[in-house]
């Protein structure tokens, strides 16, 4: 079973070319954290965790989610976490979540897709971004391969910097950064209600016809990312940057 959360797309394509490749069936973890459930799963073949990055970890949300969850039949668990550039000490926090879920840790595949922190951080325009997806497709189908025959994951090593940083920062940068109020939607809204349907956590509500982001924010950038009128910006730093989404086939 191939569960994924999506912000932008890269970890849904991800997951579609492992799910395909293994022969596997797709669960969306975006919809079932918006309806505010958590999953009893059961699965022969292995499970198959692909996300997002989020300061060098998987998204909270997603541990918490898979914390509240109950897992049957085969024990292994993979990962795969898509990041724009590194996922830090990422693994050492997934193996302890298997243990506490009685998982058997099968290992972590980083995966370099386009960076889409669009609020934070340069993002590649499409053509570059295009290029990135394709990279990384033949990393997805290695990795897909091993779960296949349910072969460990190659042990990435991991730089003291990257501990510090999924250890130390991570939790800061939730802190510090993580929050909602910077995002306002311009003279360009037609009221679609897009931003609010695609929130995995109930964020956004409409109020006569506009978005109001109210406090549950994990900066996932998919409402500003997929505003059909790209008419929604975050503090003065997403303006002028390029907003994309990965389909299901890996186009942008
Ligand atoms: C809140 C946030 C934090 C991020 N932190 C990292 C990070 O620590 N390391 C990294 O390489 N990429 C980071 N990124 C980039 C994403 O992990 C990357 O673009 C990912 O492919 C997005 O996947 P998605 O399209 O499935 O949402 C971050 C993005 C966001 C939105
Ligand atoms: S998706 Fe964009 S256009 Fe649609 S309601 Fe939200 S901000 Fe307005
Ligand atoms: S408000 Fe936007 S960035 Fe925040 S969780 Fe919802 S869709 Fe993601």
């Amino acid at each position: 079973m191939v569960l994924y959360f999506t912000g932008t797309g890269n970890s849904r394509h991800a997951a579609i070319i492992i799910s395909d490749a293994v022969g596997d069936e797709l669960v969306s973890m975006n919809d079932m954290i918006k309806n505010g459930e958590t999953g009893a799963f059961k699965s022969e073949l292995p499970f198959v965790f692909a996300a997002p990055t989020y300061a060098w970890r998987m998204p909270r949300v997603v541990s918490e989610f898979i914390l509240n969850s109950s897992f049957e039949g085969c024990k292994k668990a993979y990962f795969a976490l898509t990041c724009g550039g590194q996922t830090g000490g990422a693994s050492r926090y997934l193996k302890k979540l298997c243990e506490a879920k009685g998982l058997e840790f099968m290992g972590l595949a980083s995966i370099v897709m386009p960076e889409n922190y669009i609020a934070m951080f340069p993002v590649p325009g499409k053509e570059e971004a295009a290029k990135i997806i394709a990279e990384a497709e033949p990393e997805l189908l290695k990795a897909a391969a091993l779960i296949k025959s349910r072969s460990p994951l190659p042990t990435e090593k991991t730089m003291p910097a990257g501990r510090l940083l999924s250890a130390i920062v991570n939790p800061l940068f939730y802190r510090l950064f993580v929050s909602s109020n910077g995002f306002y939607s311009t003279g360009g809204c037609t009221g679609c209600g897009v931003c609010a349907r695609l929130c995995p956590l109930n964020n956004i509500e409409m109020i006569s016809g506009r978005p109001v982001w109210d406090g549950n924010c994990t900066h996932c950038m998919a409402c500003i990312c997929r505003c059909p009128a790209g008419a929604i910006e975050y503090k003065k730093r997403s303006q002028g940057k390029p907003r994309y989404y990965v389909n299901d086939e890996g186009r942008i």
